[in-house]
């Protein structure tokens, strides 16, 4: 298949890329660099630099005709969202339209959408949240996001446009930014390793469902043939508060720093887990590296990095 990959010189996207290759697809990214890395970029896709709302992407896909369009391209910082929710929303739903009119216009078939689990459902009623949970927003990221869901949706009864929406928990792993305001494994990570204090918003106790990239990138390579038409979940079911987190990555790295406690931040749940037993049914995936695991692979990737004194996103990640 020809495959383009909005976002694809992201954390997940570059994931999402290398898995498509390997599965012997023709994968194209299109990224405007804004929180992605050349570094991340597999060197086996092409690349087109380029802003999701430029008008020029139309001839990306009237040159290239995808068959499958897997759309991570977007702005993902819940605070940003809240301070500037109009920028946002143009990424993530004027943004996302454009794709989706492109996909409508140039025959692809099937998009792929990488949706929140984690930031539409707002104060969780039960735990693990379904897919059909009621949907409450404590952001406006969580509002964008969903919002481009209900586009796709239209799409596909207006265009015949095929669909799998993913709804990711906390993906964590090699590649996440350590300087962004997202990802609080990777940020942890890079201030242990580089002797800053990490601060912990609120007291610790929040929980969060953390699940590893590379079973992410997994979901992904099922949902190019399976799931049609399907909203689904893509977690672990397991809440972990970000004390415990904390704890688990200092028998890692063990340091006498201790983290700062600031207060809570507008925006976040207090507790959060997605129920997948959904795309355990109907895509035949599962979560399959544990967190201690996951962990590991991402603490040895750090540690790689700090060592060898490059950029924090060098692409290696065995
Ligand atoms: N990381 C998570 O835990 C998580 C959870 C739920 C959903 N998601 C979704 O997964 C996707 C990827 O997230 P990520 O964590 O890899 O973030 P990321 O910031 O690493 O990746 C986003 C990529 O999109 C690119 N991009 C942003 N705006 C763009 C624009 N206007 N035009 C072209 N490219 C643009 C960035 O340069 C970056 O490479 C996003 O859609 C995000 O909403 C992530």
């Amino acid at each position: 298949m020809k495959i383009l990959v909005t976002g694809g010189a992201g954390f997940i996207g570059s994931h999402v890329v290398d898995a498509c290759l390997a599965a012997g697809h023709q994968v194209w990214v299109l990224d405007n660099l804004s929180s992605g890395h050349r570094e991340n970029l597999n060197p086996g896709a092409e690349f087109v630099q380029m802003d999701i709302l430029d008008s020029a992407v139309e001839q990306v896909f009237k040159r290239e005709r995808f068959n499958l369009v897997s759309h991570h391209a977007a702005q993902i910082d819940v605070r940003k969202s809240v301070a500037d929710p109009a920028f946002d929303a143009r990424v993530n739903v004027l943004g996302g339209l454009g794709i989706l009119s492109l996909c409508a216009r140039y025959g692809v078939r099937k998009v792929i959408y990488a949706s929140t689990g984690g930031a539409i459902y707002g104060i969780p009623r039960e735990l693990p949240a379904g897919e059909d949970h009621p949907i409450r927003p404590l952001a406006a990221y969580g509002v964008s996001k969903h919002c481009l869901e209900h586009y796709i949706e239209l799409f596909s009864d207006l265009y015949g446009l095929e669909y799998t929406i993913l709804r990711y928990a906390n993906v964590y792993g090699p590649r996440q930014d350590p300087h962004g305001e997202a990802g609080v494994v990777a940020i942890f990570i890079g201030r242990i390793l580089s002797g800053t204090v990490p601060a912990i918003y609120g007291d610790g106790e929040q929980t969060r469902d953390y699940v590893y990239v590379a079973d992410v990138a997994r979901a992904n390579l099922l949902a190019l043939d399976g799931g049609n038409s399907q909203v689904l979940n893509i977690g672990t079911g397991v809440e972990t508060s970000v004390n415990e987190l904390y704890r688990k990555i200092l028998r890692r790295i063990p340091t006498p720093l201790e983290p700062r406690y600031s207060p809570p931040r507008d925006g976040e749940v207090s507790r959060i887990s997605l129920g997948c037993e959904k795309a355990s049914r109907l895509l035949g995936w599962s979560p399959e590296v544990p967190l201690d695991k996951g962990l590991a692979q991402t603490v040895e990737y750090f540690r790689e990095v700090h060592q060898s004194a490059l950029s924090p996103t060098i692409r290696s990640c065995e």
